[in-house]
C-alpha cells in the first residue's frame, strides 16, 4: 500500500479550522497551505472580539497570517480586520469593490486570492447586501476535495441571509445561489458566516434538497423573504459604519 491519491495529497496541503464567536453565532475560517515552507494563511470573516484568541491559534501552529477577507459588510458585528491590521504586520485586508467598503485589495468575480499553493476565487453572490460575495477553493486537482464554498450570509445551513437592508435584494439573492452555488459540484462544503441551531457544515446537494427557502420557485421565495418581520438588528448602527472601514472605527470618525 502507502499510495496516496491526488485528493488525499491536496487534503494535506490544507489546514482547516471553523472558529465560532459566540454571542453573534459567526464562524471565522482559518485556511493555510501548511506544505507551504511560509505556511501562508487568511482567516474569512474574523471578529473583533475574538481577535486575540484568533491570532494566538495563528500563532501557535506557526502560520504566516498574509489576508483577512470578510465576506460582506457585516451588520451583526464588527469585524475583527481592522485589529487584525494593527496587529499582524503586512496583513491585507480583502472585501468586495462592490461593498463599497475600504480594504486593502478590492476583489471582484472571477478574482482569485492566493495563499501559497492554494487559493479561493471569488463568485459575486449580492441578494443579502449588494456586495457579497462567496469565495470557492479552486477545482484544480492540486486544490482541496471537495471543494468548499465560504457562503457568508448568502446561504445558510437550511436558510438565507435577510434581503431587507444593505441594498438586498431577494430577487437578486435568489439568481446568486442558484446561479453560483448550486452550480458547484453537489459534494461541495457549504461553510456560512453563521449558524443559530449549532449546524457547523452542508452540501450543495442538501441544500439544494432541503433548504427550506431555497428550494422554492423564485415567487415563493420572494414572498416568504418579504414576510419574515425580522427586527431591526441591534448591532446595526454601530457595526455597518465600522465594518465600512475594516472596523477601524477611529478612520470612520475621521472620514465622516
Ligand atoms: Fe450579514
Amino acid at each position: 500500500m502507502g499510495s496516496y491519491s491526488t485528493s488525499s495529497q491536496s487534503q494535506q496541503k490544507l489546514l482547516f479550522r471553523q472558529l465560532l464567536e459566540k454571542e453573534s453565532s459567526t464562524y471565522t475560517y482559518l485556511l493555510a497551505d501548511f506544505s507551504h515552507p511560509d505556511k501562508p494563511a487568511v482567516l474569512i470573516d474574523p471578529v473583533d472580539k475574538t481577535v486575540d484568541r484568533d491570532l494566538s491559534l495563528v500563532r501557535e501552529l506557526g502560520l504566516k497570517l498574509i489576508y483577512a477577507m470578510n465576506t460582506h459588510v457585516h451588520a451583526d458585528h464588527v469585524t475583527g480586520t481592522g485589529l487584525i491590521k494593527g496587529k499582524v504586520l503586512g496583513l491585507k485586508s480583502v472585501i468586495s469593490k462592490a461593498s463599497g467598503a475600504k480594504a486593502d485589495l478590492l476583489v471582484e468575480a472571477g478574482d482569485k486570492v492566493q495563499f501559497g499553493d492554494l487559493f479561493l476565487e471569488v463568485r459575486a453572490t449580492p441578494g443579502h447586501t449588494l456586495g457579497c460575495v462567496t469565495y470557492v477553493t479552486g477545482t484544480e486537482p492540486n486544490q482541496p476535495q471537495p471543494r468548499m464554498a465560504f457562503t457568508g450570509d448568502a446561504l445558510l445551513i437550511r436558510g438565507c441571509g435577510r434581503t431587507d437592508f444593505q441594498g438586498g435584494s431577494s430577487q437578486q439573492l435568489y439568481k446568486s445561489v442558484h446561479s453560483q452555488i448550486f452550480t458547484l459540484p453537489k459534494n461541495t462544503l457549504i461553510y456560512p458566516a453563521h449558524d443559530y441551531r449549532g449546524f457547523t457544515v452542508s452540501t450543495v446537494e442538501e441544500e439544494m434538497q432541503y433548504n427550506p427557502r431555497l428550494t422554492k420557485d423564485e415567487e415563493t421565495f420572494k414572498s416568504i423573504m418579504e414576510n419574515l418581520n425580522l427586527s431591526y438588528p441591534k448591532m446595526m448602527d454601530k457595526a455597518v459604519p465600522a465594518n465600512m472601514v475594516c472596523g477601524l472605527q477611529d478612520s470612520a470618525s475621521v472620514s465622516s
